[in-house]
């Protein structure tokens, strides 16, 4: 095995590196979306629907306009022209909600916008928008929380492309249940979750004539370019998306919201800049939420432990209008050896606004349900969980027929066991204690996707020996300056603290969405070969320089090493410096320019590629005062070669943390009455806060490169640590308690059945 805990290496591949971006944002000096200022900047405050299904009946803006400092009320009659986009190639002009802004008068879900105070305060704004008046024309909302699928064709739409509903099928998966020796049959529901980073989403609009600057904090600033063009009408030359830093998105900021186009409208109408800073409580209402799933799974297996049949069959709640898919099956179909399988999703509509992306999309919440089948088979069967899963380690991927690329699963488990001690569990309830405490202890398996989209970087070498290096991605805070930084310092040789990383601009060269976990794996050919570009360009200055010590060779004849250039037949110590070549030719700078080709979405792949990893929980449980905690978590992930330890480590922990959240905390409720989230706030809306998080949290990555997705070998790390986790630890749960929860959050009253006492 190669070394797990890395050390200092003289490369900075695979260092612990600090977050170069960190001085920045602890002194201040970062710039979110909305500390951008302007001269005449106006503030927008959306109003709210306070129904979540009917029609505008009436809009009294008569009080609201003539309030001091207001410049507009905008609705349907006076925001003028927004258009409808649709989608493009690739991940252009995607939107899970594609109703543009008061379209038309109906409301179909609790906090719709439909209208618009603008004035020269955010605070005059707010009490503008608080005074305006609706009435409506009311109908009772569908916000039921039990999920039947809705009757859809076979192929249905989704915010992407049309998608089959059977995703994956092979052998007999129902005739091999039937005659199954031993059978599982349970449905495992997770409720609607909302993103909460901190920074809330915001976006501040400024025209000048036809041309369009949006400072907003983006996910994916190329597609909110797309979508923009196409709602105002523009030729994208004329858009420009600014996001410099994120304060964390989780998904919720990888597609454009209504709030977008109206703060733009707003802008256009009035000739200023608007600014349009949403509230936490609109964050719970219209910037998306993973929705709630119902998962029934059904697995046949032998005596023995040897799966024969697995049935995945999901629903997941959508709204009114929009098409959003969880992809609770992504991970079902490769994941465990099973020649029997189907694995099929319906969707529900409810009076929601549209669902979104959520860390993780799909394999999270699917891997609660088939890992948790997985762990209550394994009891039923009285074998040890780990062996359930090394009995069932798939050679292949079985869905797709091809070789994995790089699948370290079982070491995975057999690292996370003798780490956690798993070898000292006794399987009986509430069996084990430690310090007056009962313990409990569960594990579960972990995968995600790992691919490539398309990249483009820039890297410029200059006459001062510092480098920059400059794509239009974005860093939402899981280290992309820093990657981008190291990936330039390897290749050009220029000392870290010397290379200028430029993100988060349309008019840098196209960078890839903050999203799937995909940045840094897409980005390292594009910044690779954007280096030998530049290093190209210095080859040819070098030999046509006139009293250049190369003047006498050929570009083909030099080399470049550790920020010098030499030539091959010698020792790189003979080299010259890059800058010294440059000043001597009176060149400032020189840049390359390099791409990498997307595999994320190739219909004829050859290896089937993605991350795995697991997780071992305890619990500790407290039967007198029903107190549950997460204890301990010792989490391995096989996500291909850690570029950064320190920023992989951070990725996993946060996942962790959160899927104690998923686990035990995080739920939006919706009022059956209004259908408004009733818990839209902080303090009604409970995430894991450090009281919550268990002191040790044991990270281990085995650092196996994946030569599939770049020559580093390196895959992402932002979600996986998510994947499978809420598995652990219900089964944890159980494991003390004896009370088999299989509707997340667990909650207190979910306990109270236990039979295990002090
Ligand atoms: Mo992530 S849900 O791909 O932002």
């Amino acid at each position: 095995m190669p070394t797990t805990q890395q050390t200092e290496t003289a490369s900075p591949i695979g260092r612990k590196t600090p977050r170069v971006d960190g001085p920045l944002k602890v002194t201040g000096v970062a710039q979110y979306a909305s500390d951008f200022h302007f001269p005449g900047l106006l503030y927008a405050v959306p109003v709210e629907a306070a129904i979540a299904n009917g029609k505008i009946d009436k809009l009294d803006i008569s009080a609201a306009e003539k309030m001091p400092g207001v410049r507009a009320i905008f609705h349907r009659g006076n925001i003028g022209k927004i258009f409808r986009s649709t989608k493009g190639q690739g991940f252009e002009g995607i939107n899970d909600e594609r109703r543009p802004p008061f379209e038309d008068d109906v409301i179909r879900y609790y906090g719709q916008y439909i209208a618009l105070a603008v004035a020269d305060t955010f605070e005059s704004a707010k009490a503008a928008a608080d005074a305006l008046r609706a009435t409506y024309i009311k109908e009772k909302p569908n916000v039921e929380t039990d999920l039947k699928a809705d009757d859809e064709p076979d192929v249905v739409d989704t915010s992407f492309e049309p998608t089959k509903r059977v995703e994956s099928e092979r052998g007999d998966p129902e005739g091999t249940f039937a005659s199954a020796p031993v059978k599982l049959d349970q449905t495992y529901v997770t409720p609607t979750e909302t993103h909460n980073p901190i920074e809330l989403q915001s976006t501040t609009a400024i025209w000048e004539g036809t041309n369009l600057t949006i400072y907003e904090e983006s996910q994916g600033i190329f597609n909110l370019r797309s979508v923009l063009a196409q709602m105002f009408g523009l030729p994208k030359e004329n858009v420009r998306v600014v996001t410099k830093f994120v304060g964390s998105g989780f998904g919720s900021k990888l597609w454009p919201w209504t709030h977008c186009p109206l703060a733009v409208a707003a802008a256009r109408q009035l000739g200023k800049p608007v600014k349009l800073v949403l509230s936490r409580k609109m964050m719970f209402q219209s910037v998306g939420h993973r929705p709630r799933t119902q998962q029934r799974v059904r697995l046949g297996a032998t005596s023995d432990g040897k799966l024969v049949s697995l049935q995945h069959d999901y629903v997941n709640h959508q709204a009114i209008l929009d098409n959003y898919h969880e992809d609770c099956g992504e991970a079902t179909p490769f994941h465990y050896s099973v020649p029997n399988l189907r694995v099929k999703f319906g969707r529900a509509r409810r009076n929601v606004g549209s669902p979104t992306a959520m860390r993780g999309p799909g394999a999270v919440p699917g891997l609660y349900a088939t890992e948790s089948a997985m762990n209550e088979l394994a009891d039923q069967l009285k074998i040890d969980p780990v062996k359930l899963r090394v009995l069932n380690e798939p050679k292949i991927d079985e869905s797709l027929g091809i070789p994995f690329s790089s699948r370290h699963f079982l070491e995975c488990l057999d690292l996370g066991a003798e780490k956690f001690g798993w070898s000292q569990r006794k399987p009986e309830i509430g069996s084990m204690k430690r310090d007056g405490l009962i313990l409990g202890w569960g594990m579960a398996g972990a995968a995600w996707v790992a691919a490539r989209f398309p990249a483009e970087a820039s890297v410029q070498l200059r006459d001062d020996g510092s480098a920059r290096v400059a794509s239009g991605t974005q860093d939402i805070g899981t280290g992309t300056y820093t990657i981008l930084a190291q990936l330039a310092s390897e290749k050009t040789g220029v000392p870290l603290e010397k290379v200028e990383v430029v993100l988060g601009d349309t008019s840098l060269p196209a960078g890839p969405i903050s999203g799937g976990s995909m940045v840094t794996g897409s980005m390292v050919p594009a910044v690779f070969a954007a280096a030998d570009h530049a290093i190209e360009s210095l080859f040819s200055i070098a030999t046509t320089t006139p009293g250049s010590q190369f003047e006498k060779k050929k570009p083909a004849d030099l080399a470049f090493e550790g920020g010098k250039i030499f030539v091959k037949a010698d020792a790189p110590g003979n080299g010259v410096p890059f800058a010294d070549v440059l000043r001597r030719a009176n060149v400032r700078l020189v840049t390359g320019n390099g791409k990498s080709e997307a595999t994320f979405g190739n219909p004829k792949p050859k290896f089937s590629t993605h991350s795995f990893g697991c997780h071992f929980v305890e619990v500790t449980w407290q039967p007198e005062i029903a107190r549950l905690r997460v204890s301990r978590v010792v989490t391995v992930i096989d996500a291909g070669r850690i570029l950064n330890p320190l920023a992989g480590r951070n990725q996993i922990e946060g996942a962790v943390v959160m899927g104690i959240g998923m686990a035990l905390l995080e739920h939006t409720t919706y009022d059956p009455q209004n259908g408004a989230p009733i818990n839209s706030n902080l303090a009604d809306y409970m995430m894991p806060v450090n009281a919550d998080a268990p002191s040790a949290i044991d990270v281990h990555f085995l650092d196996y490169p994946d030569k599939e997705i770049n020559e580093l070998g390196a895959r992402g790390i932002g979600e996986i640590g998510l994947a499978g986790i809420a598995a652990a630890i219900t089964e944890a749960t159980y494991h003390a308690t004896g009370v088999r929860v299989r509707e997340l959050p667990i909650k207190i009253e979910d306990l109270l059945t236990s039979s295990v006492l002090a």
